[in-house]
């Protein structure tokens, strides 16, 4: 069974990375969280980035704010697919930061990056991705996206 890797570069994204891991449980896909700082921990992020792919992971979704360079870093090492998300840190000065140091990265390294604090979107990507290739993951996002289509109709109901 495919696993994701969900990790962040300090314990104060977790509040904004758990959306991903929530909604990737959701699916019954199998998630491991873990820490890993680009600037802090740079021996653990060049472990993690090398030897991801040994340990079973289908993708990374690697959240981090302010000079977030934990997402590119990892994508620099490793051949799975990575999912940045640019967290609103208290060292961000905007969010704007936090989304260009993540989503400006140089031709032949891509991270493909979600809105400033969507973990869930990153989460539901990740699914997507193994979904490709997976007809029981495949079939419930299908669903989650009918869900999704049977709560706008309802609420535009409400408004009749
Ligand atoms: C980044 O700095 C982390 O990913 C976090 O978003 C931000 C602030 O970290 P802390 O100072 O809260 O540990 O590297």
């Amino acid at each position: 069974m495919s696993k994701v890797g969900v990790i962040m570069g300090s314990k104060s994204d977790l509040p904004v990375m758990q959306d991903a891991i929530d909604i990737l449980k959701n699916f019954d896909i199998e998630v491991e969280v873990d820490i890993v700082s680009a600037h802090r921990t740079p021996e653990k992020l060049f472990d993690y980035g090398a030897h991801a792919h040994h340990r079973g992971f289908s993708v990374v979704i690697a959240g981090a704010g302010g000079a977030a360079h934990l997402p590119g870093m990892i994508a620099s090492l490793s051949p799975l697919p990575v999912i940045g998300v640019p967290v609103k840190s208290s060292n961000s000065i905007d969010g704007w930061d936090s989304i260009l140091s993540i989503l400006q990265m140089p031709g032949g390294v891509p991270v493909a990056t979600v809105a400033l604090n969507g973990a869930k979107n990153a989460g539901i990507l990740a699914a997507q991705i193994i979904g490709s290739s997976n007809a029981e993951v495949l079939n419930k996002i299908v669903a989650y996206k009918e869900a999704l289509k049977v709560k706008v109709t309802e609420s535009a109901k409400g408004l009749q």
